[in-house]
């Protein structure tokens, strides 16, 4: 089974809107592999979303960084799936650790939130992770297989879902993960997939990599065989996204 190589980029809480335009000045005209090759979608904050959308070249899309559990409503400060279809949003990201531990969201209410944006036909790029402390206490697995069971249990489209291993602490400190790192967790998260939902979404669910990815390590996280790309945070608003863009296999 080949799967597309996926490149996202989140771009988190930054930037203005001349800076916003700086940076797809700079991705539209970047030389890529084709969106045959590879599959890229930015992730800026959501002001920012219908300008990007405007400009940003046709073989890219884009992402939101979150959105509602449910229908909109008396849901001050929310956008809700419907908002971002709207305005013609096709993916969103959902169950990011930063949201996890900031906002408390739970593996159940990420998993809730993935069941309702698939049902509205938005496509997912549901995260996952483990803590330092659950690393070092051996629990990597259990954590992940735990989120990725809230998750599955309410995914009715799995063509519509890339999976995102974001161990936290490899996110915003330079400390990436090493290809065997990710290799390791990529494969058992692929068994999961297989034991718990089926061969052929384990097969061609994309499991992609996030957490300090950069020009410089890209490559060899790549060149893993259950590394279907990566979702890159600082180095998405930085010229050396292209060369992340690039490494696809
Ligand atoms: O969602 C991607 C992000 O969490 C990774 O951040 O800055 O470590 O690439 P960064």
């Amino acid at each position: 089974m080949v799967r597309k190589f996926f490149v996202g980029g989140n771009w988190k809480c930054n930037g203005t809107a001349e800076e916003v335009k700086k940076i797809v000045t700079v991705l539209n005209e970047a030389e890529v592999p084709s969106e045959d090759v590879v599959e890229v979608v930015v992730s800026p904050p959501f002001v920012f979303l219908p300008v990007v959308k405007g400009l940003l070249r046709p073989d890219f899309q884009v992402a939101a960084q979150n959105c509602w559990v449910r229908r909109g409503g008396a849901f001050t400060g929310e956008i809700s799936a419907e908002m971002l279809l709207n305005v013609g949003i096709p993916w969103v990201i959902l169950g990011h650790s930063e949201r996890r531990s900031l906002l408390n969201e739970s593996n159940e209410f990420v998993g809730e939130k993935v069941g309702y944006a698939l049902s509205l036909g938005l496509k997912v790029i549901a995260c996952i992770g483990e803590t330092l402390q659950q690393r070092e206490s051996g629990s990597t697995m259990a954590v992940v297989a735990a989120q990725t069971k809230a998750i599955a249990a309410k995914v009715s489209y799995w063509d519509n879902v890339v999976l995102a291993y974001e161990p936290v602490w490899a996110i915003g400190t330079g400390k990436v993960a090493t290809p065997v790192q990710a290799q390791e967790v990529h494969l058992e998260l692929r068994k999961w997939l297989h034991d718990n939902v089926g061969a052929e979404v384990a097969a061609s669910t994309r499991i992609i990599y996030g957490g300090s990815v950069t020009g410089a390590n890209c490559k060899e996280l790549a060149g893993q065989p259950d590394v279907d790309g990566f979702l890159v945070g600082g180095a998405s608003l930085k010229p050396e996204f292209i060369d992340i863009i690039k490494s696809a296999t």
